[in-house]
């Protein structure tokens, strides 16, 4: 279903059909059936998720955003350069949309800016924000999965002499399995003509003292986000769900160079989820999120196999995230 555009005031979103009742039933049931129990790491995102999103990214411990909003303001002349001017831009993930500003005030008089994201509340409030305070800029908001196909409006479909830029950051890529981040790629570069340009931020590999306390802040606002996916399942469905009968574990696992985090039963427990009931054991797990990290060379040959060449790479001094400006070839 699609609605379009409007003035740059109050954009309206085109409804790219986010996973509704049926579908996150239907997914919360099957993960709770494998014998490694998961959840999908989108359902994290209601309302109440985004605001805790945001809050892990001002935690002392959580490096990325601090760290990747450091680089793009330290290179932003460089990146500009690259891209060039009036350009159109799709991100991924949008989120807050705090990234996307250094981007539309640095670049050379951007043209159009969709976020994608399947957060409706945070997208609406960024999107609103966004057209009031760039508004040369047209700002054509989608809520959706970006797992599924979705529909993009003719400003970035329309064959131009501009760039059309991808920006994927937050290292959110890192939320996907090697094979599933593999396809991705190439479904971005199917997004693009030769020439065009994929900016995205990738978590690097470190020192796993670093890497733990990031998703361990002494605060716990990781483990309230990990947690809060329980919360979301009791308040949408019939179910005996108790949330306080777990409790939050991250860790790296070096072998799979990835964080896991998880959901540990605190005891013997049966849950019951819309008349299918599961049992766990003390100390079994519900898997909610990976979060991989990534050496640079890796991810080159990902981008490479994907149809892109690497380009500038751009990290911070402390070498704890990276950059990659890739161009379609
Ligand atoms: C790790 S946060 C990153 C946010 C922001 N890009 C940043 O860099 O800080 C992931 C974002 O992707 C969105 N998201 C997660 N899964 C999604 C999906 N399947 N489809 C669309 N958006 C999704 C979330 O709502 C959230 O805003």
């Amino acid at each position: 279903m699609m609605h379009n555009t409007q003035t740059n005031a109050v954009p309206s979103m085109i409804d790219n059909s986010i996973p509704h009742h049926q579908e996150f039933l239907r997914d919360v049931l099957h993960g709770l059936s494998q014998p490694q129990k998961t959840l999908p790491c989108k359902y994290f995102y209601d309302e109440r998720g985004s605001q805790l999103f945001e809050a892990i990214c001002s935690t002392p411990e959580y490096y990325i955003t601090r760290t990747e909003i450091d680089i793009l303001k330290r290179y932003m002349a460089d990146i500009a350069a690259i891209v060039g001017s009036h350009c159109d831009i799709l991100e991924f993930g949008s989120g807050a949309g705090i990234k996307i500003r250094l981007l539309l005030d640095g670049l050379t008089d951007p043209r159009s800016y969709i976020p994608i994201d399947i957060s409706m509340e945070i997208l609406e409030a960024s999107a609103r924000e966004l057209a009031q305070q760039f508004p040369s800029v047209q700002v054509i908001p989608i809520v959706g999965d970006y797992h599924k196909d979705i529909q993009l409006p003719d400003a970035f479909r329309r064959q131009t002499p501009q760039r059309k830029l991808v920006f994927f950051p937050g290292s959110t890529i890192s939320n996907f399995t090697r094979p599933e981040a593999q396809t991705f790629l190439q479904r971005i570069r199917r997004l693009l003509t030769e020439g065009d340009g994929l900016l995205i931020g990738v978590d690097c590999i470190k020192d796993t003292e670093i890497l733990n306390a990031a998703y361990n802040d002494a605060a716990g606002v990781t483990a309230a986000f990990n947690l809060n996916l329980l919360h979301r399942i009791k308040n949408t469905f019939s179910t005996n769900l108790k949330p306080q009968h777990f409790f939050h574990h991250a860790y790296f696992n070096a072998r799979e160079a990835r964080i896991e985090m998880h959901l540990v039963s605190k005891l013997d427990q049966i849950v019951e989820v819309e008349k299918t009931r599961f049992s766990l054991r003390k100390g079994e797990t519900i898997h909610t999120e990976n979060s991989y990290k990534y050496a640079l060379p890796v991810f080159a040959s990902m981008a490479q196999q994907a149809g892109f060449t690497t380009g500038k790479v751009w990290q911070d001094p402390g070498q704890l995230f990276s950059l990659h400006y890739l161009t379609a070839h």
